[in-house]
């Protein structure tokens, strides 16, 4: 049945348990299309007027009737509705222990970068049996990366990060589409998805130049533009420190609490007093038009790793520098 063209490849963890629950709707639905049909058909022809002065008798409803039609469908429905939250809970709950790889959409290609600081253009490389999680955005317009062998799609959007997830289970070729009209050459906005094993998805990564990481390029942009001297993590910078800050929560100065995620720390460089840090001043220029997509993903990737390493170094001094300036208030 699976070499029937209409059918792509499982190649997913995901893939069989999205194709259960299709059929399973499919099934729902041809049984009951054939159903009704058959007693459309059948009480018109049982019950058609013999003579023309033939009267149907009156009928004042039946309870048995109206319970029945009411529970049969109600459950059908509640088992539709826990499978598929089952279902849509494994699709978007991504594993810890999940490779990243973020991709970027622009009219009309996919752009991508593993966390290696590896690009490929409208190609990803994946390991099979590995989670990986795709972190995508768009440059211009909403576009949306499908992978159909492995049942994902999820929109890429300009000024937002939007992240999905897959376990290839195969190794081959697969289609890379983008599922969202995005102008004149959507429909050439194709890709190739490579599953390799593990050894030789870790050859290609490292095969070409070793150039550097994601979060290496991240930490020269945020050297070269001069981030450090406002966000340097001492009592007197002006910014707000951003060692360990990813994932925390953060007290704005409007009263609310958000979490620093990756679609904020975007938001905070290119729209800085979109959201102001409880006790700063809004003094941050704006990055808008400054850094292409890929570069704000570097910064982002960086400050995301300046969590473990700057924090084991600074949390003795900063818990010594923290405590006196407590005690003096
Ligand atoms: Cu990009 Cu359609």
């Amino acid at each position: 049945m699976w070499s029937f063209p209409l059918f792509p490849d499982q190649a997913s963890t995901l893939a069989s348990k999205v194709d259960a629950l299709y059929f399973f709707l499919i099934a729902i639905s041809i049984f009951f299309s054939i159903l009704i049909a058959v007693l459309v058909v059948g009480l018109a022809i049982k019950y058609r007027r013999r003579s023309d002065d033939e009267k149907p008798p009156a009928i004042h409803g039946s309870l048995l009737l109206e319970l029945t039609w009411t529970l049969i469908p109600a459950g059908i429905v509640l088992v539709i509705f826990v499978w598929s939250a089952e279902v849509y809970f494994s699709a978007v709950r991504v594993p810890k222990n999940a490779i990243e790889v973020q991709a970027v959409g622009k009219r009309w290609m996919w752009k991508i970068q593993h966390m290696t600081g590896k690009r490929e253009i409208n190609e990803l490389h994946v390991p099979v049996g590995v989670p990986v999680k795709v972190t995508l955005t768009s440059e211009d317009v909403i576009h949306s990366f499908f992978i159909p062998a492995f049942r994902v799609k999820k929109d890429a959007v300009p000024g937002r990060y939007n992240t999905m997830w897959f376990e290839a289970t195969k190794t081959g070729k697969y289609h890379l589409f983008c599922a969202e009209y995005c102008g004149t050459k959507h429909s050439g906005m194709i890709g190739t998805v490579y599953v390799m094993e593990p050894d030789a998805y870790q050859a290609w990564l490292g095969g070409e130049q070793a150039g550097a990481s994601l979060a290496g390029a991240g930490e020269k942009l945020f050297t070269d533009l001069a981030c450090i001297t406002c966000h340097r993590g001492d009592s007197g910078a002006r910014g707000p420190d951003l060692a360990g800050l990813f994932g925390k929560p953060v007290k704005l100065a409007s009263g609310e609490t958000v979490t620093a995620d990756e679609t904020y720390l975007r938001e905070s460089i290119v729209q800085p007093a979109a959201k102001i840090v409880e006790g700063y001043q809004p003094i941050m220029p704006t990055f808008q038009g400054l850094l292409s997509e890929e570069q704000l993903l570097q910064l982002v990737a960086y400050i995301q790793g300046m969590k473990a390493e700057v924090k084991d170094e600074a949390a003795a001094p900063a818990a010594g520098a923290a405590a006196p300036s407590t005690g003096a208030r």
